[in-house]
């Protein structure tokens, strides 16, 4: 926790009194709260702006575990983004980090700084609030119709995840994303679960509020498809991105990595060839160009093979972390083929590795 000036500390203290005792009486009554104005500098009062998911979490125990495992939860906490920041100095990178509410500002307009509550990080009424400060159960029904579906628009994500990467509009340039059962955001990013959604209700399929993404392996193994093949000089492979925005995600240290190897007799030398694919680095050395894959992209790459090959491999690598070795990195691919010899035809293995590495 970084240090804060005595006064600013009672204030929030005191703000987060009078935000609670504004949310509990507008809790026991049963009219609509009247819409909150913004003051002059276009702010919410400071009740409204009090995001803490722990006063959702009384009653949405379940989401709000879910959220507090998610990135959105650690938006502002986070190490990296501390790091990246100089510890939060950058006056230009924090809004998103710590953002007031989205929802009723034009679609894809990046957010405001929020006050106070950072800790909170993207908190829930980030993307629920729509100025009543609370929760949507007390707007009349054709109203949270609405909201909802605004909210399960891929632009509902824009605000924040289009102005410094691109995912969006990548999406709505993706074919996946047009037609009848065009695919948004959320059918990937919040797979349903089974889950009480409020107290008191029953337990149904609901949104996941973890936003999953590349930690979780089950969801990273259906990002690409791939196919391999020898044709008797060369290896090809054959990978396409199906997930919507390019591959792998923004963030430049997640790298694609394809391995080719190969041995043959004693007399040949092993193959040994490793490719990279990633986003450069944001302030890195200019001219090192975008190496990813763009949705629907189709790529083949071509490994020529020394007559002296007799085994040779293939892997499809997802490193999410930098430095993660080989052997833990998550296999999206791997496919294996020996050579007879004699007539110089080319097998398939079953799913098996070439000799001297651990499976
Ligand atoms: C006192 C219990 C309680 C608290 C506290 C509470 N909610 Fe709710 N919430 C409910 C109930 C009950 C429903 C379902 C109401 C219904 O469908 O009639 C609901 C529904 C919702 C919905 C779905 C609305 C829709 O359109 O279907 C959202 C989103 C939501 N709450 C967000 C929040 C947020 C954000 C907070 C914290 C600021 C919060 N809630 C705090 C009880 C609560
Ligand atoms: C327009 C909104 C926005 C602004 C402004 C913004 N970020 Fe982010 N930041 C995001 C989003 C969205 C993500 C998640 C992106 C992803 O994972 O693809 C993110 C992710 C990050 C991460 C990755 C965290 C991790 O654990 O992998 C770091 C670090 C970061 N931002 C630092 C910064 C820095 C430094 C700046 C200012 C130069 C900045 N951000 C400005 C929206 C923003
Ligand atoms: C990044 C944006 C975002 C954040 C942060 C967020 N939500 Fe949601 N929430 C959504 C979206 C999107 C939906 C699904 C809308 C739909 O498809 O109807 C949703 C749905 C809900 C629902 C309705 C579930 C149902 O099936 O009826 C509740 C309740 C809810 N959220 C509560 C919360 C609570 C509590 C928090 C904080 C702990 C939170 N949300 C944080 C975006 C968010
Ligand atoms: C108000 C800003 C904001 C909005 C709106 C928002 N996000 Fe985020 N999101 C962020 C930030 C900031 C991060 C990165 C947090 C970090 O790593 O420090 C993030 C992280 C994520 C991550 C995790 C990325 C990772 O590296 O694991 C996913 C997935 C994600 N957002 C999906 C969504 C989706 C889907 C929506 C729309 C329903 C959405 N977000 C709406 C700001 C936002
Ligand atoms: C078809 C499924 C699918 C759809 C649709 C989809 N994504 Fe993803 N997304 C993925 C997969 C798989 C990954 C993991 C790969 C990775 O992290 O590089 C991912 C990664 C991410 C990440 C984390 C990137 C990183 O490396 O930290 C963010 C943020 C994200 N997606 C945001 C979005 C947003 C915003 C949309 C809508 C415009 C969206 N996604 C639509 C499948 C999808």
């Amino acid at each position: 926790m970084h240090a804060r000036p005595t006064s600013r500390l009672i204030l929030l203290a005191l703000a987060s009194v009078l935000a609670e005792a504004a949310y509990l009486s507008g809790c026991a009554a049963a009219p609509p709260k009247p819409e909150l104005q913004k003051d002059r500098l276009g702010l919410f009062p400071v009740e409204a702006q009090d995001p803490r998911a722990a006063k959702c979490a009384t009653c949405h125990a379940a989401i709000a575990e879910q959220w507090s495992g998610s990135y959105h939860a650690k938006a502002w906490r986070d190490p990296l983004f501390r790091v990246s920041t100089q510890n939060r100095q950058q006056a230009e990178c924090l809004p998103c980090h710590a953002p007031q509410p989205v929802l009723d500002r034009p679609f894809g307009a990046p957010p405001e700084l929020r006050p106070g509550f950072r800790d909170d990080g993207v908190s829930c009424l980030t993307c629920h609030d729509v100025g009543a400060g609370d929760c949507p159960r007390g707007l009349p029904g054709p109203r949270r119709e609405e909201l909802r579906k605004r909210l399960a628009d891929p632009q509902s994500c824009a605000s924040c995840h289009n102005t410094t990467h691109w995912a969006l509009d990548e999406w709505n340039a993706w074919s996946g994303s047009k037609g009848p059962n065009r695919t948004g955001c959320i059918d990937c990013h919040m797979p349903t679960k089974t889950i009480i959604p409020w107290e008191g209700a029953e337990p149904r399929l609901v949104r996941s509020h973890a936003f999953p993404s590349w930690q979780s392996p089950a969801f990273v193994m259906g990002s690409l498809d791939c196919s391999a093949d020898v044709n008797g000089t060369q290896l090809t492979l054959t990978m396409k991105n199906l997930v919507g925005h390019k591959f792998p995600g923004e963030v430049p240290t997640r790298k694609l990595i394809v391995i080719v190897q190969g041995e043959g007799g004693p007399d040949q030398d092993p193959l040994d060839q490793r490719e990279e694919y990633c986003r450069p680095p944001k302030n890195g050395p200019v001219g090192i160009p975008d190496t990813r894959l763009k949705p629907d992209e189709k790529r083949q790459l071509n490994t020529p093979l020394p007559p002296g090959i007799l085994r040779v491999e293939v892997r499809v690598l997802f490193q999410a972390i930098p430095l993660t070795p080989e052997d833990e990195c998550l296999c999206l691919f791997r496919r294996a083929f020996t050579k007879d010899p004699a007539t110089g035809t080319w097998t398939p293995l079953a799913d098996r590795p070439i000799s001297g590495r651990k499976p």
